[in-house]
């Protein structure tokens, strides 16, 4: 069986750490030669341009295939297309709408294609280690090992992206705090389970102002993730106090910093001064998602 990174939970004890690490080293042609398929259903800036970056400085060529184009499960299924990317490709990352579609491209294909999640409505595993890697820059001189004790709030909707950040910041022993309407907090069950994890500690609190009590980061996401633009006036209505501004900052640790996975809606989930302030660490985790992709790939690629 290939190395697979569907969500960081799946991931064995200390591959977090390895794909870290892998992240910091100089890259190596472990892709040498060989084709990663990106494909994707839904919108991309960041992580379009991170997963070309990484293939090709690890010697890859990446293939961008849009959702439109292949029609999982319309033109012809899922297992049908993880067979033919199989013929073409050592990697297939996917942002998806249906996470399901992992599990039967990897009990298809997984002993010869890797599987990256590039984005599901469950996870977004590659966005969570560009996130610690940022931490780690700032607060522990890079050493993610060191984060265990670093407090973190995430506040606003509960979705892929604080799942995925709340499992890896418990692997590396961090304390989160989840601040969400009851509505929006932490789904009961599902992939990606932060409450899954041993290490570390989390909170599910349901004010704003509680979750940044002494945070060492405030973490915050869109609001409105993709797919759910139909919902638009009612979660306006409803995560309005946990706007991430000056005035819910003055609760964190004096030092806080501000982190935001992007796509950023300004005077909705975060102020526009507290996003573009010194204290926002928003466009090193743009710089971290390349990072993370190498380590991601290299990791698959080491062992395989
Ligand atoms: N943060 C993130 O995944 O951005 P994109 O949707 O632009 O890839
Ligand atoms: N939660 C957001 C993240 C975008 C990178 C979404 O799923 O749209």
């Amino acid at each position: 069986m290939k190395r697979h990174v569907v969500t960081l939970e799946e991931l064995g004890e200390g591959a977090l750490a390895a794909i870290c690490s892998y992240a910091l080293e100089e890259p190596r042609d472990v892709l040498h030669g060989q084709g990663v398929a990106l494909v994707f259903e839904q919108p991309s800036l960041r992580t379009r341009s991170s997963s070309a970056l990484a293939v090709r400085a690890l010697g890859g060529w990446p293939m961008f295939i849009t959702g439109d184009e292949i029609g999982l499960d319309h033109r012809e299924s899922v297992e049908d297309v993880g067979r033919v990317l199989a013929e073409y490709y050592s990697v297939c990352a996917l942002r998806v709408r249906d996470h399901g579609v992992f599990e039967r491209l990897v009990a298809t294909v997984g002993d010869r294609l890797g599987v990256i999640n590039l984005l599901s409505r469950a996870a977004h595993p590659t966005q969570a280690i560009a996130d610690v890697l940022t931490m780690a820059e700032h607060f522990t001189a890079g050493r993610v090992e060191d984060l265990a004790g670093l407090r973190v709030a995430y506040v606003g909707d509960v979705t892929n992206v604080a799942r995925s950040l709340a499992v890896a910041l418990r692997r590396l022993g961090a304390e989160v705090v989840l601040g969400a309407p009851d509505a929006y907090q932490l789904a009961a069950a599902g992939p990606e389970d932060p409450r899954r994890i041993e290490r570390g500690s989390l909170r599910l609190v349901a004010s704003a102002r509680e979750a940044v009590a002494g945070a060492h980061v405030v973490y915050t996401d869109s609001w409105i993730s993709m797919g759910l633009e139909a919902e638009r006036a009612e979660r306006l209505a409803a995560l309005g106090e946990f706007q991430v501004t000056e005035e819910l900052l003055a609760g964190a640790d004096r030092a806080a910093v501000v982190m935001h996975c992007l796509p950023a809606h300004r005077g909705e989930e975060v102020d526009a001064q507290v996003l573009d302030s010194p204290r926002s660490l928003v466009w090193r985790q743009v710089a971290h998602r390349v990072s993370a992709m190498r380590g991601a790939l290299r990791w698959m690629k080491e062992d395989s």
